[in-house]
């Protein structure tokens, strides 16, 4: 992939790991002007569940022409188990987050600029305990649309991953995260999980696909197909 981001400004929420970090080298490897911004700062601090955060770094950042965000919270437990707040938490990242993105940062962008948002491929494979992970990924992807409609000719696009080894399962035992990937590639037609670049490639193409607007691109390896 050869995109050139020359002379853009382009802001990554989640950029300090993750799909995130892989964007942030990917994009400055392309020539553009990339603001990080995760929950501790010090470059940019942005929460996404903290509009303030938000409203300061759209104030003191001025103008930028794409805006990234991977932020997600997870509350994958059976419905009897569900907690008030950690549903909140998650809609809060994934869909609520993007919304405050949108409001403090679309007036300070100029046509050409795009959003781009991660939803994720259990919103479209429903299993026992991803309810809310489901659902929210779901409704990021219609967000997007409605998003697109409101802010053009801004664009509004998201990636829906599937299981992509990006460092986010780097936490589970080995061999959980052995069999938790054997599974996710039995699961896909390609026979494989996805890796930071099968994520990235199509992320930095989106930012240049001028005709590209209120998509949800699945990235799964055809395990939606299944
Ligand atoms: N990896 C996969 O298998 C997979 C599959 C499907 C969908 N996805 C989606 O792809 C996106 C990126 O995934 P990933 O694998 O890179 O996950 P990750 O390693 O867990 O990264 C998530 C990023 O989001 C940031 N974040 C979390 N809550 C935030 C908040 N309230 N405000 C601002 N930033 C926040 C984290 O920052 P901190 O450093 O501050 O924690 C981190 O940089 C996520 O939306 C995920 O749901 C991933």
């Amino acid at each position: 992939m050869s995109e050139n981001l020359t002379g853009k400004r382009i802001l990554v929420v989640g950029g300090a790991r993750g799909i995130g970090a892989e964007l942030v080298r990917r994009t400055a490897r392309a020539g553009a002007d990339v603001v990080v911004a995760t929950r501790s700062g010090p470059e940019v601090r942005i929460d996404v569940t903290d509009e303030s955060t938000i409203a300061r770094a759209a104030q003191s950042l001025g103008a930028v022409d794409h805006v990234i965000c991977t932020a997600s919270a997870h509350h994958d437990v059976p419905v009897p188990e569900l907690e008030h707040d950690k549903i909140r938490a998650a809609f809060s990242a994934k869909v609520v987050g993007p919304l405050l993105l949108a409001k403090h940062f679309a007036p300070r962008m100029a046509a050409g600029g795009s959003f781009l948002f991660f939803s994720g491929v259990v919103g479209w494979r429903p299993k026992p305990g991803t309810v809310v992970k489901g659902t929210a990924n779901a409704a990021l992807a219609a967000l997007v649309t409605h998003l697109a409609v409101e802010l053009a000719p801004l664009r509004v696009n998201a990636v829906a991953p599937g299981l992509t080894d990006s460092g986010a399962w780097d936490g589970l035992p080995n061999e959980r995260r052995r069999a938790l990937y054997d599974s996710a590639a039995a699961a896909s037609l390609t026979g494989r999980v996805g890796t930071l670049g099968d994520v990235a490639d199509t992320a930095l193409w989106l930012l240049g696909a001028g005709w590209v607007t209120g998509e949800t691109v699945h990235v799964d390896g055809g395990t939606r197909h299944r």
